[in-house]
């Protein structure tokens, strides 16, 4: 009876205010007949959910797929429920509602502006729908939405500039929305953000943004298949609650910036698939104490990483971490197995090697995982996998380009290389062309050199970087700097030639 009471005085209230604004949509405090605007919504849907029957009282009955409080409707469910066409217009009588989750249907077209006047919503799930339409207006109105789950939506456009004010925003997912864009860099003005996921999206601009910074309470970040250039941003490290980044599949250049040791709270990092150029980073197993995924794989790490047994010792690698991967680089240092191809590189054959104590659910599988051409670059990964729970793999070095270095012409290693730059440092950058980026280094015997290291879009085929290192190897001329050396592997080709300010100009000119 009280709740018929109250409900008559919501409607009664709800009437009168109507007549006193005359239509005005937003002052209106609660919906005169929440079943009706449900049970229109349903018919605009094409849908019949049987308990909502035109007349009843979806809080008194409990029609399914809602959630009432105090005699309102505050939850919305219809995820997964074959439901097609736009949100109708009577969701703006549902004026209590908080949390709205339309996922996974066949739902298309506009957006109401009527949404807006859903004030109280702080969740809405549009993701995996096929809307095709521009990002709604009506959501960024919605100023206490802390939820907004928007993964493979079908979204297209761009980004209001409304969207990026939105600063109840906490939990954004925009991933697999192929065909929206937006500007990267203004999402840190949206200050509460806690996860943001944006992967698979077109940008503006494919760079990391330094100011992201400003996002202290980021937890989880999530750029992998984003087409994204350039270094990892050094002010990155004030992220001091990120607890999960995922970029792989990207473009980015550099090393991982020394500041990064500061994001102590790492669980899961995916940088796989880029062209990271740094030394092993065995500093992860020590600045990170809770990390329990790291994905190196397909970069180009070079180094010695710890041992195995080291590392079981010290970090107990086996029990902590799920994944540890770190095939598909330049890895140095002792391998477990033999030769490559050798198919007793089994437990039994491991335990004869460095990593003795490491329990035998360790497997060995001679391919390169997402690198298919095994003729190619592959040598041999050591993957402990337990049914995909716990995965360690090594990848020790690739194998070398096979064709036959010129005469008296070096074939250098990343290792070598390294040394020589101080592990490519900046200050050893010479020059910077549409090629790439010069180093100054120096051989054993102290001569110095100048290194040119093609750029990611520089790379040229291995026949097209042989045939012009041939070249350069036979051109002997008293104005032309000799070519004492190169490098060529998948991802990384560098020629190393005499360092002889006068004419190498001329030299880069010519042949780069
Ligand atoms: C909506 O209902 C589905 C089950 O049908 C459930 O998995 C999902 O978590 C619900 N959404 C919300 C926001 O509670
Ligand atoms: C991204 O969305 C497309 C459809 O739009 C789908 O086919 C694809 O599987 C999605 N990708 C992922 C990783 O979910
Ligand atoms: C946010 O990200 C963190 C870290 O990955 C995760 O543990 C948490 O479940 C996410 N929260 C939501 C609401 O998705
Ligand atoms: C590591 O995880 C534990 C358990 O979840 C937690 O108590 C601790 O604060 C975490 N450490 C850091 C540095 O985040
Ligand atoms: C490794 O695990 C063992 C047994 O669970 C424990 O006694 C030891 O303290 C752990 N060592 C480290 C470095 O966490
Ligand atoms: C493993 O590394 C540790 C520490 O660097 C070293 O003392 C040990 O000799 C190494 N073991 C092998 C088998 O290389
Ligand atoms: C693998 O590499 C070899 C040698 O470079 C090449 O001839 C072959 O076409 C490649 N195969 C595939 C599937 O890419």
């Amino acid at each position: 009876m009280t709740v018929v009471m109250a409900r008559w005085k919501c409607t009664r209230a709800g009437l009168l205010m109507l007549l006193l604004l005359a239509v005005s949509f937003s002052s209106v405090p609660c919906s005169p007949d929440e079943g009706v605007a449900l049970v229109e919504m349903m018919n605009e849907w094409h849908a019949s959910f049987p308990t909502w029957t035109l007349g009843g009282d979806p809080c008194e009955i409990g029609w399914e797929y809602i959630i009432c409080t105090d005699g309102r409707v505050t939850t919305l469910n219809v995820s997964v429920t074959g439901i097609s066409g736009p949100l109708p217009k009577a969701i703006g009588k549902l004026r209590a509602l908080n949390t709205l989750d339309l996922s996974a249907n066949n739902l298309h077209g506009d957006f109401p502006d009527e949404l807006a006047l859903c004030q109280e919503l702080d969740f809405i799930d549009i993701s995996r729908n096929d809307w095709g339409v521009d990002f709604p207006l009506a959501i960024t109105k919605l100023g206490k939405l802390e939820s907004l789950y928007a993964s493979r939506a079908g979204l297209t456009g761009t980004l209001p500039r409304k969207f990026y004010k939105m600063k109840s925003l906490k939990y954004v997912f925009l991933g697999n929305n192929t065909q929206l864009t937006g500007e990267l860099e203004r999402f840190s003005q949206l200050s509460s953000l806690v996860n943001l996921t944006v992967w698979q999206m077109q940008w503006k601009k494919y760079e990391l943004p330094s100011q992201f910074s400003l996002l202290t309470n980021l937890e989880y970040f999530n750029c992998h298949d984003c087409n994204l250039v350039g270094s990892l941003p050094e002010s990155w490290g004030d992220l001091q609650n990120l607890v999960e980044l995922s970029l792989q599949n990207n473009k980015l250049t550099g090393k991982i910036p020394e500041s990064w040791k500061k994001l102590t709270r790492m669980y899961k990092f995916r940088i796989d698939g880029n062209f990271i150029l740094a030394p092993f980073p065995n500093w992860m197993f020590t600045s990170w104490p809770n990390v329990t995924y790291i994905y190196l794989t397909r970069n180009l790490f070079y180094g010695v990483p710890y041992n195995i047994s080291y590392l079981e010792k010290t970090y107990n690698i086996t029990t902590k971490f799920s994944i540890l991967r770190w095939d598909c680089n330049y890895i140095g240092g002792p391998q477990p197995c033999s030769d490559r191809g050798n198919n007793d590189c089994s437990a039994a054959t491991l335990k004869k090697t460095e990593v003795n104590d490491v329990p035998a659910k360790f497997a060995f599988d001679p391919n390169c995982y997402d690198d298919l051409n095994s003729t190619d670059s592959l040598n041999r990964v050591l993957y402990c996998g337990d049914h995909g729970h716990i995965g360690i793999s090594h990848y020790y070095k690739r194998k070398e380009k096979n064709w036959e270095a010129p005469e008296k012409v070096h074939r250098f290693t990343i290792d070598e290389l390294a040394k020589m730059t101080s592990n490519f440092d900046d200050s050893h950058i010479i020059g910077i062309g549409g090629f790439g980026k010069v180093y100054s280094g120096m051989l054993e015997d102290g001569r110095l050199v100048a290194i040119t290291r093609a750029s990611a879009d520089g790379l040229q085929g291995h026949a097209e970087f042989r045939d012009e290192v041939t070249l350069l190897s036979r051109l002997h001329h008293r104005h032309l700097v000799k070519l004492e050396g190169f490098c060529d592997e998948k991802d990384f080709q560098v020629k190393v030639h005499g360092r002889d300010f006068h004419i190498l100009a001329a030299v880069f000119n010519s042949s780069m």
